[in-house]
């Protein structure tokens, strides 16, 4: 650890912290993290700890969740404008419109949605848990998933039930396409290729292996292939090499860079610990319901 990491190691020990890390986060943060993690890992951590202040070094829905999920903790987010555009895709009114539309469809939002949109959903889901949370609704049961399209079309493709996809994407993942891998296995004709659900059809359609974050991570370890191409944020390439010194990993593009979740640095973090600034909150109405769909997740998860 530099002296920096040190000292902010020091300060959340001071403030009674926990400092929450997304695997796309730059790496000198992943290596001080309390819980380095996947979406849904993060926000079991932001329900379970006990800690008086949670720091997240992820983006504002992350950070959102947490708040909602622990509303006696102080929630730091470092850099207020570090947002999701995904996220930014479903507003709350287009969704009650379309609750309006399809009023017995499920409505299951992924968890890179905003709080206000989530209080308008049955459920929330992450990439990891997805499929799981598909498959304990009533067969009989039309199914809306938003505001990730690619995600709701994989898990129709995977669970073979009737979803409506919502046409919101990742800008990251849905650049990636199906000639960007087939330039790489170009380059590597013995790799094999791992993609994030959040990419768009074409690109699943030639991947070797699909899953969230924390199950690329799985994949990688668990495989005989020394060589990987990786078709999600580049970040992730810190944790897989510490995982697997042994193997290689190809970014699928040079592209796969979110500048969202490379916002926050050490001294965002520093300030934030030292300022107790800025929080996230979430009005209690909004929080009340959209809770409950968070709440739902973490149960069948
Ligand atoms: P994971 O849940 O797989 O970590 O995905 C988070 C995310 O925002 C992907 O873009």
């Amino acid at each position: 650890m530099n002296e920096q990491q040190t000292k902010i190691r020091a300060m959340l020990a001071d403030r009674k912290g926990i400092l929450l890390v997304h695997y796309y986060a730059r790496p000198e943060i992943q290596e001080i993290a309390d819980v380095l993690g996947d979406s849904l890992a993060l926000a079991q951590a932001a329900a379970r700890s006990d800690a008086r202040v949670i720091v997240f070094a992820g983006v504002h829905f992350m950070a959102q969740s947490a708040a909602m999920l622990s509303p006696e903790k102080t929630v730091l987010l470092p850099r207020l404008d570090a947002g999701c555009p995904l996220a930014d895709m479903a507003s709350p009114d287009a969704v009650r419109k379309m609750k309006q539309a399809q009023p017995d469809a499920v409505f299951v939002t992924y968890i890179n949605s905003t709080a206000e949109v989530k209080a308008e959903c049955d459920i929330c889901c992450t990439s990891s848990n997805v499929i799981k949370i598909i498959e304990t609704l009533p067969p009989s049961k039309k199914v809306v998933v938003l505001p990730d399209g690619n995600l709701a079309r994989h898990a129709a493709s995977v669970t073979g039930r009737d979803i409506a996809a919502w046409e919101g994407c990742c800008p990251i993942h849905q650049a990636l396409t199906a000639e960007d891998v087939t330039a790489r296995r170009r380059e590597h004709p013995r790799a094999l290729f791992a993609a994030h659900p959040e990419c768009r059809p074409e690109t699943l359609a030639v991947a070797d292996f699909v899953g969230s974050t924390s199950a690329i991570l799985r994949f990688a370890h668990e495989t005989k292939a020394t060589e990987i191409i990786i078709g999600t944020e580049k970040g992730i390439l810190t944790q897989l090499a510490k995982e697997n010194p042994e193997k290689t990993f190809i970014p699928a593009s040079g592209a796969l860079f979110c500048a969202d979740m490379k916002k926050i640095s050490l001294d965002d973090i520093e300030r934030s610990l030292a300022t107790l600034q800025p929080v996230v909150t979430v009005p209690r109405d909004v929080s009340e319901a959209a809770k409950k769909a968070l709440d739902k997740m973490l149960a069948l998860s």
